[in-house]
């Protein structure tokens, strides 16, 4: 894959020489997304951040990555405050945002839309996630964050085993990691929902012709019991047509720490692409869970920025020239304790 000058809309697009170039770039960008060197290699650069759906995560990661790496933000956060509320066409609005855009960056709720508003634009565009459809850049941190985590016990990503919980059938985050896992030997996946909440069937195909062991089920306890990773989600109630729909699935896997110390060997890892639903009756992930060294939602959430600052980098074309312009911090970084 070239990604100089290209468009990233699917994880279909990597294979496995790909990403390794990506994590690389990313090991190298560590210092400057923790702050111990600064860089302006983007001084000048414009990025559209482009959200139609609510996000925190991937927005604010990617408009910090951009500006880490010394660029500009401009961004629109809802439909209602653009130029769509008015009848405008994403085809449209994709011409004119690229004229004033060095690269964009694209959420939108409909599938294949990002696509489409590819095609019509002057510049490269990322997909921050499509509909139910895709969401690579979230895939890229979640596989960036799988490796370091298993890196510790010495274990690599040929023959990992995980297991991914609730929403299989909504879940973008679960569909592009299911096709980047798809790319790694003698995977075994414990896929955990309701029935009606099963991976769709393209993907289970997909999965099925790349060697993948797949074990469908509805039982959380069993599907946690053998593995490395837990990848847990939330009910996307969003994609449903009326809520009281998602509401029958809300709380159905819950995860606590009894449950994870009955049926987890010792090191499994717990993951979750967030936001993760704490309400009450939902509970995927128990506040018991904070004391738990594996639970690595937030090192995963931070692993967004230094992903996605190699990703603008490679398509930018900039990441041989980065440590070249590399320059000290004037501040200090943290609370003081
Ligand atoms: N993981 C993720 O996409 O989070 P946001 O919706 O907050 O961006």
């Amino acid at each position: 894959m070239d990604f100089s000058g290209n468009h990233i809309l699917s994880i279909d697009q990597f294979d496995r020489s790909d990403i390794e170039k990506l994590f690389s770039v990313a090991d190298k960008l560590e210092p400057f997304a923790s702050k111990e060197k600064i860089t302006r290699v983007l001084e000048g650069a414009i990025l559209g951040n482009m959200f139609f759906e609510p996000s925190t995560r991937t927005r604010i990661s990617f408009g910090a990555s951009f500006n880490l790496l010394g660029g500009n933000v401009r961004e629109i956060t809802e439909v209602g405050s653009s130029s769509l509320a008015k009848g405008e066409s994403l085809a449209d609005t994709a011409q004119v945002l690229s004229g004033y855009s060095d690269i964009i960056v694209l959420r939108h709720p409909e599938n294949g839309s990002v696509q489409k508003f590819a095609e019509a634009s002057r510049v490269p565009v990322i997909n921050a996630g499509d509909g139910s459809n895709e969401h690579p850049s979230q895939a890229l941190l979640d596989l960036y964050t799988i490796q370091k985590e298993l890196s510790q016990n010495k274990k690599n990503l040929d023959n990992l085993r995980i297991a991914l919980v609730g929403d299989l059938k909504y879940g973008r985050a679960v569909h592009s990691l299911c096709k980047i896992l798809s790319k790694y030997s003698n995977v075994k996946m414990d896929l955990v929902s309701p029935e009606e909440l099963q991976l769709p069937e393209d993907l289970l195909n997909q999965l099925t012709d790349a060697r993948v062991s797949v074990n469908q089920t509805e039982n959380l306890e069993e599907g946690i019991s053998e593995v490395d990773i837990i990848y847990v989600t939330r009910v996307q109630e969003e994609r449903f047509n009326n809520k009281e729909d998602a509401n029958k699935y809300r709380g159905l896997l819950s995860l606590n720490q009894s449950i994870y110390t009955a049926n987890c060997e010792p090191n499994t890892v717990i993951m979750h692409p967030l936001p993760r639903d704490s309400r009450s009756d939902a509970n995927e992930l128990d506040r018991d869970l904070y004391a738990n060294p594996n639970l690595a939602i937030f090192r995963q959430a931070d692993n967004g920025v230094v992903i996605r600052m190699a990703m603008f980098a490679l398509v930018l074309g900039v990441e041989g020239k980065i440590e070249k312009t590399a320059k000290p911090v004037n501040w200090k970084v943290g609370l003081s304790s």
